[in-house]
């Protein structure tokens, strides 16, 4: 008599388990802050509503399958000394019509909430949305922001770009352009949308409504495979109040704090014209230090930064502010040395206008008229970001030196060339004679993260 209990203890504890573990998982999973069981706008919460009545009422039908199949299995299963079957349904036509009907039910239950919520979410936002362009590169992300310009020195218009830090207000709908220059990238904040796309040649787009109680930080990545490092294109989403949004795009459209150069004097003027080279004016400052080791003596006549980084009142998200999993802890490449000497901002922003290390090739810094390359990252407020190299490490001296050191073994496959002198590049697979210093990285860290 004892076993004839056992299979159905047996089933007994496999379903109390299963019933156990389930909401077990679901509760880990919102554990995770990179969740999207924590919807933080409009969107997400319509796809979290259809996620939730799915997966429980999915369950519900799992549970009463199982159980019917269970008991089917327990009941009627062999037994010594009798021959007993369960009954034959073959051909039974009012069973055939329910167990046809009850689906046809369940699809139409399903289908109305999910057809209602694309129709919701992939209509066109409304028309006074923030407008986001997501320009996706091999690994990292241009934010640009067309409602919003800035005069460069030279009286052109630009938009207002940035690169692997979105800024947002809550409240207030964003809608984005989603595009690529190269690969296909996908663009994912799992607490504010699902995933989206973005490819060369096409323009996808994507919008939501931020409604966060409190000015959060979010991380934000890249969800389809693109190459090399593509597990390292990541972002950070700071979700702010409107105030706060509005102090931060209007710094934004500033040109670059540290100013390049000094109000010239008349005689410099002379200067400029008889340094040649460059397309763009060369400023005085910058013709001056095309002496050899005059760097040192012309870092004096910089100015210093035009203005106070407090009086500009918010200007990019406080560090401390930031949540504990927003913070990169990435580890550096132990072989990767840095004596890490004293950094002159002055004298970092003259080796740029120089073109030592070739930044200018890639890089725009506004405000900074020999920094106009397009290929890489906008740096002209570059000193607020909390994280470089597309999130992947935070945004400090050490950080930024190794990066311009050895950015290749900080990040594989990137395209930010190798800059240390003597460092090997393991793309290249050679090791680079010509390069900057410790000393001269340093300087231009200091220039960099003057750039607030
Ligand atoms: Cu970009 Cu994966």
């Amino acid at each position: 008599m004892h076993h004839q209990f056992r299979p159905r203890r047996l089933a007994r504890a496999a379903l109390t388990v299963a019933l156990a573990a389930f909401p077990l998982v679901i509760a880990a999973c919102t554990q995770y802050p990179n969740s999207v069981f924590h919807p933080r706008t409009d969107t997400n919460r319509d796809i979290g509503f259809l996620f939730e009545i799915l997966i429980w009422f999915g369950s519900i039908v799992f549970v009463v399958v199982e159980a019917i199949l269970i008991y089917t299995l327990v009941r009627f299963r062999r037994r010594a000394g009798t021959t007993r079957q369960p009954e034959h349904v073959h051909g039974n036509t009012t069973l055939e019509i329910t167990w046809t009907i009850i689906p046809a039910l369940i699809l139409v239950f399903i289908a109305i909430p999910t057809v209602r919520t694309i129709f919701r979410t992939q209509a066109r936002a409304r028309s006074d949305a923030l407008q986001v362009e997501v320009i996706g590169h091999q690994w990292w992300w241009e934010f640009r922001y067309p409602q919003f310009t800035m005069r460069s020195p030279t009286g052109k218009l630009d938009t207002v770009v940035t690169a692997n830090e979105l800024y947002l207000p809550k409240g207030r709908t964003v809608n984005f352009t989603l595009k690529s220059v190269d690969v296909i990238h996908s663009f994912w904040v799992p607490a504010l949308s699902g995933k989206r796309d973005l490819i060369a040649n096409h323009t996808n787009y994507l919008w939501f409504t931020p409604d966060s109680a409190m000015s959060t930080a979010y991380n934000g990545f890249c969800v389809e495979y693109c190459g090399a490092s593509h597990a390292n294109m990541r972002f950070r989403t700071f979700v702010v109040t409107p105030d706060e949004f509005a102090g931060w795009i209007s710094h934004q459209e500033t040109p670059a704090a540290f100013a390049m150069p000094a109000p010239a004097p008349p005689p410099a003027a002379a200067a400029v014209s008889s340094a040649g080279g460059a397309g763009a004016p060369v400023p005085a400052a910058a013709a001056a230090g095309s002496g050899v080791a005059a760097a040192a003596t012309t870092a004096t006549t910089l100015a210093p930064p035009t203005q106070p980084i407090a009086q500009a009142g918010f200007i990019a998200f406080a560090r401390e502010r930031m949540p504990e999993y927003t913070v990169p802890k990435t580890p550096t490449p132990s072989d990767i040395s840095y004596t890490d000497p004293y950094g002159d901002a002055g004298r970092g922003a003259e080796l740029l206008m120089k073109g030592q290390g070739a930044c200018l090739g890639c890089h725009t810094i506004r405000g900074n008229p020999s920094m106009i390359g397009q290929i890489g990252p906008n740096l002209t407020h570059v000193g607020s970001r909390t994280t470089i190299a597309a999130g992947l490490y935070p945004n400090d001296a050490r950080h930024l030196a190794l990066w311009i050191k050895n950015a290749r073994k900080m990040k594989p496959g990137v395209l930010m060339p190798t800059i240390g002198l003597n460092e090997y590049d393991p793309q290249l697979g050679t090791t680079m004679k010509a390069g900057l210093t410790d000393q001269q990285i340093a300087d231009i860290v200091a220039y960099l993260q003057a750039l607030k």
